[in-house]
């Protein structure tokens, strides 16, 4: 007999206090496990909380390079992803032999990659970023030409943000939720609303295309979108260019406000193959346990440090 959800989320409470756990969820994930999550937020606030934990075990509710992270900045710990399937389709354009060959061709350009990329392409990397990040960290690097991967439109804006040249490795990765937005449908959507006579602002991730981003009144990660709508004015309306759930993270911040999607199709499957019942049985049975190898490990976690002291925060970083 399938279980309540009441008591799916008791026997949650009840598994974590036993094994130890912390959940950690990123904003896109479904709401049920948004309300069982110790902490929801972006890529960047994800990997901070990761590192404070003092718990031993992690589930992370989220996508595969998001668990990795997690295992990589707590190699002592158990990281646990509830279903296997949650792999992000962006970071899983990039692979080694792309960056080796990256690498030969342009030896003296340093290489940033993208948080939404595996381990083992991360243990290739000078730096690590994150949508919240990417600008930063390719300003701050002391170089004029610059390579970022897998995401060619955050190479794209970040070249936009910091008047530098940035290459994107591979030429053409993409999120193809992030494709769905275009800057036409956007103008005409946010027209309709203005004809009513509501007060729109457009926000975007920096994950869009250059000419959605153009005519965006504000770009950044997700939980710098959810700042940005947390001081607005209440007589507005927020049409928003991210994956379509970020609007049940919009609400419940700012109830007051109208949050209407610029795609309503614009839907990560790979976020939502977690459930909660997915979830007790991960922490049941200790499933899917992250495993990576050592040395991988040690050199992406030694690209992430790096990115930290590049950014002047590594003192600010909890320290276990
Ligand atoms: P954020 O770090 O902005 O949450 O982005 C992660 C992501 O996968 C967006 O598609
Ligand atoms: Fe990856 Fe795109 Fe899904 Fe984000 S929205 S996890 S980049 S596939």
């Amino acid at each position: 007999m399938r279980k309540s959800i009441n008591e799916l989320i008791e026997e949650i409470r009840k598994l974590k206090r036993e094994l130890n756990a912390v959940i950690l969820a990123h904003n896109y994930q479904p709401q049920e496990v948004q309300e069982i999550a110790d902490f929801v937020g972006d890529s960047l606030e994800l990997s901070i909380q990761a590192m404070s934990t003092d718990a031993k075990v992690i589930l992370f509710a989220g996508v595969d390079f998001m668990a990795e992270q997690a295992k990589i900045l707590n190699p002592e710990k158990i990281v646990l992803i509830p279903d296997k399937q949650a792999r992000c389709h962006m970071a899983n354009m990039l692979t080694v032999d792309q960056i080796r060959k990256f690498r030969e061709r342009h030896p003296e350009v340093p290489l940033v990659l993208y948080v939404n990329s595996l381990a083992e392409c991360k243990a290739y990397a000078d730096y690590v970023c994150t949508s919240a990040n990417a600008a930063d960290v390719v300003k701050a690097i002391d170089a004029e030409v610059v390579a970022l991967g897998p995401d060619a439109n955050l190479a794209a804006y970040a070249e936009w943000r910091t008047g530098k040249r940035v290459l994107p490795v591979p030429e053409c990765g993409h999120c193809y939720v992030h494709k769905l937005f275009r800057p036409d449908a956007v103008r005409e959507l946010v027209d309709e609303l203005r004809s009513r006579g509501e007060n729109v602002v457009f926000i975007a991730h920096p994950e869009c295309d250059m000419d959605v981003l153009k005519i965006a009144d504000y770009v950044g990660s997700t939980s710098q979108m959810l700042k940005f709508v947390k001081n607005l004015p209440s007589n507005i309306t927020v049409v928003y260019a991210t994956e379509v759930d970020m609007g049940v993270r919009f609400r419940k911040e700012r109830p007051d406000i109208k949050f209407v999607p610029a795609n309503p199709w614009a839907y990560c499957i790979y976020m939502k193959q977690h459930t909660l019942e997915k979830i007790v049985r991960a922490l049941r049975e200790k499933r899917h346990v992250v495993e990576l190898d050592h040395a991988v490990m040690k050199k992406a976690r030694e690209a992430i440090i790096r990115t930290f002291e590049l950014l002047g925060i590594v003192d600010k970083l909890p320290r276990r």
